[in-house]
């Protein structure tokens, strides 16, 4: 239980690796808020969660939702120890073929999003308490076709790092994780029809290092260590969880 006595939220909490970390900190002992925007999945989120969990309907690219985010967990847990940034996406943006609509969805998504719900939430963090935010190995590769999605995680890695130095005089810590290729919706997400979806894990499998996909499960139990006291001495850091894709 060592996340006992803690309340966390966690955006994009109803699907993939958010999903998966809201359980294992309801597992770990803490109380636990999460956000989506498609209601249709709430039902089973509070199912798999439990009725204790706060589940709030939120787009991150809205400043009154994100407010409104705050207003609820504020209501519902006094304060916040746990703020788990993780609602995001993952869009192919060709140079030649990217327009406005798409650069905003992502990058509004992805960094605004992040930005605005940080600064709603920073009020309600508690001392000792622990941000983690979710960026991307991409944050620091090339891909063809990737760009708007490596730049928009290297802006949230970026983020950790400065927001630490505004959060330690608070005794808040900020780190980042940095999820490879996981399974997840988020390839169906990008467009991709099923068949592409495993003609595409087939490919990145065979170029991870470790030979696989990761599962959200692999990501969850990284930003457990970042969320407990036993990362207490990790600081504006960014936690690799990619089967060795960024590294080797
Ligand atoms: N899966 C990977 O391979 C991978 C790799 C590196 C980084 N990541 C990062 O990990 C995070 C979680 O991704 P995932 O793979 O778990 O994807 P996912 O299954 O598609 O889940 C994404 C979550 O974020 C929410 N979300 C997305 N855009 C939002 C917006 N504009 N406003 C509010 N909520 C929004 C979604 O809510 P709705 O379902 O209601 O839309 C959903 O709950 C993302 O930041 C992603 O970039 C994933």
């Amino acid at each position: 239980m060592r996340l006992s006595g803690k309340a966390a939220l966690i955006t994009g909490g109803t699907s993939g690796i958010g999903v998966a970390t809201a359980k294992l900190f309801v597992q770990e002992g803490a109380k636990v808020a999460v956000t989506g925007r498609d209601e249709s999945k709430f039902d089973e989120v509070r199912k798999s969660l439990g009725t204790d969990a706060l589940i709030i309907k939120v787009e991150v690219r809205s400043l009154a939702d994100v407010k409104e985010m705050s207003r609820q967990v504020g209501d519902r847990f006094g304060g916040v120890d746990i703020f788990f940034g993780n609602a995001g996406r993952a869009l192919a943006s060709p140079l030649d073929s990217t327009d406005e609509a798409l650069y905003d969805e992502l990058m509004d998504s992805n960094v605004k999003g992040l930005f605005f719900s940080m600064q709603a939430i920073a009020p309600l963090l508690r001392e000792g308490g622990s941000v983690i935010l979710n960026t991307s190995f991409l944050n620091s590769t090339g891909r063809i076709g990737l760009s708007l999605t490596a730049a928009s995680k290297a802006a949230v890695r970026s983020f950790a790092r400065t927001w630490s130095q505004e959060l330690l005089p608070r005794k808040i810590r900020v780190n980042a994780v940095s999820p490879g290729f996981i399974k997840t919706p988020i390839m169906l997400r990008m467009g991709m029809s099923a068949e592409e979806v495993k003609t595409q894990q087939a490919g990145a499998a065979s170029i991870i290092p470790i030979g696989r996909m990761g599962e959200p499960e692999e990501i969850a139990a990284a930003t457990l260590f970042l969320a407990s006291d036993d990362s207490r001495y990790v600081v504006g850091a960014e936690l690799v969880v990619d089967g060795g894709i960024s590294q080797l």
